[in-house]
């Protein structure tokens, strides 16, 4: 099997997509399109789509709900490049392996990351179908406080990724850096109020999955101080900080965690409710593409 190379993903989207979706002079938004939240991609303009395992080294998305491809194209004349779908460590994939295609997209250098996930509500002032911006999160993924092991090699290490800039290393080992961009949060409160859906913040907790939790786990969770639970989001938005761009990360309630309720979540619950929310994120991620146009 081939080694992961980012320069081969990079000229397929010019091979693929064209010079003019190449063209760096235009504002380039990266989106990472979460359980059910494919929706989404409908809006995205003269789509082009490129699976993940036709890139060396990228596996292809085995979850449910997960397309497991790039989308290259258009919001009016700003540049997306969104993954519909992504990958998640309970298929089997070391966070090296999962964060592939987000290392492919930080590479584009885009002006802005914005990831999307379902989520469970932790914080009993949530209702299923809320948005809520992740100003913290704890990563419990794989048992690693903030994802990345100096046990496994990591795409952000010199010799399995030369081609992402020292910025990364720089920023790597520092703890508590904040991953929401304030501009960015500033553009989806003001969708939220104007398109009149609810958007919180909160603190997301990754684990592995893919069970979701016991009750006991939920009491845990909330006396640690998370708002919502789910099982991706921080290796991705880790190495998209660390490699120095502008972030903002949202969760989408899909069931509430809550140690007391009966209430039980199934994978078709989290799908059916993530799509009905999926046109308050349209709404989220257009702000943010105009707020590029502005700037
Ligand atoms: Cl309740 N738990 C986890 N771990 N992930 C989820 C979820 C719950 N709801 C959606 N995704």
């Amino acid at each position: 099997s081939h080694g992961f190379e980012l320069p081969w993903a990079i000229e397929q989207f010019r091979t693929r997509a064209g010079d003019e979706f190449m063209d760096s002079s235009l504002p380039l938004m990266a989106v990472v399109l979460g359980s059910g939240l494919g929706g989404f991609a409908e809006s995205i303009e003269s789509p082009t789509a490129i699976r993940y395992d036709s890139i060396p080294g990228l596996s292809a998305s085995t979850a449910s709900g997960h397309r497991g491809e790039f989308l290259l194209g258009w919001i009016d004349s700003v540049r997306v490049l969104a993954m519909a779908g992504r990958l998640h460590a309970y298929e089997g994939h070391s966070i090296d392996e999962l964060t592939r295609p987000m290392a492919v997209m930080a590479g584009m250098r885009p002006s802005a990351v914005v990831v999307s996930c379902a989520a469970g509500g932790l914080n009993p002032r949530f209702r299923v179908g809320d948005l809520v911006l992740i100003d913290e999160h704890i990563g419990m993924l794989h048992g690693q406080m903030g994802a990345f092991g100096a046990d496994r090699p990591s795409v952000l290490s010199p010799s399995s990724n030369p081609n992402l800039s020292e910025t990364v290393f720089a920023n790597a080992f520092r703890c508590g850096r904040p991953t929401c961009d304030n501009g960015f949060a500033e553009a989806a409160s003001r969708a939220a109020r104007e398109g009149g859906f609810r958007l919180s913040l909160g603190t997301y907790l990754a684990v592995s999955g893919p069970n979701y939790e016991t009750r006991a786990e939920c009491r845990m969770m909330k006396s640690w101080g998370a708002d919502l639970v789910g099982m991706s989001t921080v290796p991705e938005v880790a190495l998209a900080s660390r490699a120095g761009l502008r972030t903002l990360s949202i969760g989408v309630v899909t069931n509430m965690a809550i140690p007391d309720s009966p209430a039980t979540a199934a994978h078709e619950d989290v799908l059916a409710v993530s799509n009905a929310a999926g046109k308050n994120l349209e709404s989220v991620v257009r702000a943010i593409a105009r707020s590029l146009v502005q700037e």
